[in-house]
C-alpha cells in the first residue's frame, strides 16, 4: 500500500536481460521531483549488498579482453564463464541456498558484471528519455517521457565506477576517456548518445549522460497525433519537400528538432536517392528509400582519423544525393556547404540550435555561423520545434518562410493559452516558389494541400504512425495520388494492400 503522504504515479515490471524488475513512480509531498524507484523482486538489500561485496573477487576471476569486447562469441563464453564464476562464489558466500534463488541471484550478478550495471535497467525503460549519472554523491536522475525529470533510488557505487562504466561504453566503440580527455561522446550498441565527463571537470564527480534512442522512429503522423503539429501546416510541410524546397529545423536543446526531421522522411518520394551526415545515428528513414547514412568520426588519441560533418558534406556532394540531412549546422564551413549544396540542385533538411523563426536567421547570421542573411533565402522555410518543460509537452512553435532579404515571415505560431497555431500572415515568397516549382495555380495549391490534410488525418485516425507505413502511404500518393486520396475519403481501414 502506499504511504499517505505519497502519490503513486506508475507502477510497471520490465524485462532486463531476463530478470524481472519492478519499478514504481511515486510523488511525495515533501519532494519537488517524483521518485523513481527500482526494486529487484527476490533480491533485499543486504543481499545486493553482500553480492557487491564479491564483486571485487569475481572481476579477479575472470578476465577480460578489452579488444575482444565487440566480438559477440567472445561475449557470450564470457557470459557463462561469470555464470560458472558466480555459482562458485554464491556456494562459497550464501551456503545453502534454494536453487531458484542461486538462479536469480546469478542472473542478477551477470547483469552487473557484464553490462553497465544497475544502469541496464534504466536502459531497459522504454519509457525515459534520458538517463543523468551526476557522480556517485546523487541518486541517479531519469527524464520520463509524461512525467519529466524524476530521482531514482539508485546511487552509483562509487566514482570510480561511473568511469568503468563509461570506459566500457568508449572501449566498445574505439573511444577513450582518461585524464587526458575526459570528455568523451559515445553510443550504445542500440544506438542512444552517450556523454560522460570525468572530474575535477565535472566538480560533482564523475558523469555519464545517456539520451536514449527513440525505438519507434518519429513520424509525421505520430506528431499530428500527439498535437507537436497541425494537420493542415503538416501538409504546408509536406508540399514544401514534394516539391524539393529546403527547410530548417530549428528549437533550443532537446527540444525535438532531430525528430521532426526524421518525422519529415515519409515525404521524401522514393525516387530519391538521400544522404543523411549526422555525428550519431539517430535518423531512420523508411527502408524501400534509397538511402545512406554517414557519421562522423572524432580523431583518435593522437588527434588522427577524424571526420567531420564538413568532411562529409563535401564527400556527399561526389555521392549524387538528390536529398541531404544535416545533423545540425555548427560552424560556418557547414553553413556555406549547405547552401552550397542547395545552389547545386539538392534539396537540403538541417537542423540548427535558436529558440524561434527570427533567432534562427539571427543564428546562421552572426559568429560563429556568420554567412551573409542574403544566403538565407536559399531556404524556402523555418519549422521551430519548442519543448514547455513544465507541461511536458512539444510543439511546433513557428513556422516561418524566408523572403528574398533572408528575413522571415512568421505563418503559423503556437499559442500557448489555447494550445493551438494560428495563422500569423499569408505566405508570399514561399506561395510564389511552390507556383514556380509545382506549376500550381492558386487554386491548384488549395486543392494540394486539403488533400493532403485529409490523407494525413486519416493516417493519424488509421494509427499509420511507423516509419514504413508511414513512408509506404505517401509513396503509393505518389504513384496514384486519386486513388489514395479516395481511399482516405471513403475511411477505407488501412492495411498494405489496399493501395
Ligand atoms: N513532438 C514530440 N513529441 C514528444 N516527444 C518528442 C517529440 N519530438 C521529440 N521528442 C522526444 O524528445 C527527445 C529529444 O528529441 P530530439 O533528439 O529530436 O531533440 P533535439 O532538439 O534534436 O535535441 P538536441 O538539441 O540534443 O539535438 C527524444 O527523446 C524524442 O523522442
Ligand atoms: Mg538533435
Amino acid at each position: 500500500m502506499d504511504k499517505p503522504e505519497t502519490k503513486r504515479l506508475a507502477s510497471y515490471n520490465l524485462d532486463v536481460h531476463g530478470m524481472r524488475v519492478e519499478i514504481r513512480i511515486e510523488q511525495s509531498i515533501i519532494d519537488f521531483t517524483p521518485q523513481y524507484m527500482v526494486s529487484f523482486p527476490g533480491i533485499g538489500n543486504a543481499t545486493k549488498l553482500l553480492l557487491l561485496s564479491f564483486r571485487g573477487e569475481l572481476t579477479s576471476m575472470v578476465s577480460i579482453d578489452p579488444s575482444r569486447v565487440q566480438d559477440e562469441r567472445y561475449m557470450k563464453s564470457l557470459d557463462n564463464r561469470y555464470k560458472e564464476v558466480s555459482n562458485i562464489l554464491i556456494d562459497k558466500y550464501i551456503p545453502g541456498i534454494e536453487p531458484q534463488m542461486k538462479v536469480l541471484l546469478t542472473s542478477y550478478i551477470v547483469n552487473m558484471m557484464l553490462g553497465l550495471g544497475d544502469l541496464e535497467v534504466l536502459i531497459a525503460d522504454d519509457s525515459l528519455e534520458e538517463i543523468a549519472v551526476n557522480g556517485a554523491s546523487d541518486f541517479i536522475w531519469i527524464f520520463h517521457k509524461e512525467l519529466g525529470w524524476c530521482k531514482t533510488n539508485i546511487r552509483p557505487l562509487s566514482d570510480e565506477s561511473i568511469y568503468e562504466q563509461s570506459a566500457a561504453i568508449g572501449r566498445r566503440i574505439g573511444r577513450e576517456i582518461n585524464n587526458l580527455a575526459p570528455l568523451m561522446d559515445a553510443e550504445l550498441a542500440d544506438g542512444s548518445r552517450v556523454n560522460a565527463t570525468l572530474f575535477p571537470i565535472s566538480q560533482g564527480g564523475n558523469t555519464i549522460t545517456i539520451r536514449k534512442f527513440a525505438k519507434n522512429p518519429w513520424t509525421m503522423t505520430a506528431m499530428v497525433k500527439n498535437g507537436t503539429i497541425a494537420s493542415p501546416i503538416a501538409s504546408l510541410v509536406w508540399l514544401c519537400i514534394q516539391n524539393e524546397i529546403s527547410l530548417l529545423f530549428s528549437g533550443g536543446t532537446a527540444s525535438g528538432k532531430t525528430s521532426f526531421l526524421n518525422a519529415c522522411s515519409m515525404f521524401f518520394p522514393p525516387t530519391r536517392r538521400i544522404i543523411s551526415i549526422e555525428e550519431t545515428r539517430e535518423l531512420e528513414l523508411p527502408n524501400f528509400l534509397q538511402w545512406l547514412p554517414m557519421v562522423t568520426r572524432q580523431p583518435n588519441p593522437e588527434g588522427k582519423g577524424e571526420v567531420t560533418l564538413y568532411n562529409l558534406m563535401v564527400n556527399a556532394l561526389r555521392q549524387r544525393p538528390d536529398i541531404m540531412l544535416v545533423g545540425e549546422v555548427r560552424t560556418k564551413r557547414d553553413a556555406e556547404t549547405l547552401f552550397e549544396a542547395i545552389h547545386t540542385g539538392h534539396s537540403v533538411y538541417g537542423t540548427v540550435h535558436a529558440d524561434n523563426a527570427q533567432d534562427t536567421v539571427v543564428r546562421m547570421t552572426n559568429p560563429p555561423i556568420d554567412v551573409p542573411k542574403i544566403t538565407m533565402n536559399a531556404i524556402g522555410a523555418v519549422v521551430v520545434l519548442f519543448r514547455h518543460r513544465s507541461k511536458g509537452i512539444r510543439r511546433m512553435l513557428e513556422l516561418g518562410e524566408i523572403l528574398e532579404t533572408g528575413d522571415i515571415n512568421v505563418l503559423h505560431r503556437w499559442n500557448i493559452l489555447t494550445d493551438k497555431f494560428v495563422q500569423v500572415s499569408e505566405l508570399t515568397r514561399l506561395l510564389e516558389t511552390l507556383q514556380l516549382y509545382g506549376g500550381y495555380t492558386k487554386k491548384d495549391m488549395t486543392d494540394e494541400l486539403e488533400e493532403k490534410r485529409i490523407v494525413l488525418e486519416w493516417m493519424v485516425k488509421n494509427n499509420v504512425t511507423s516509419i514504413d507505413d508511414a513512408g509506404y502511404t505517401v509513396s503509393n500518393y505518389y504513384k496514384n495520388k486519386q486513388k489514395v486520396v479516395q481511399l482516405a475519403k471513403d475511411d477505407v481501414k488501412f492495411a498494405r494492400d489496399i493501395f
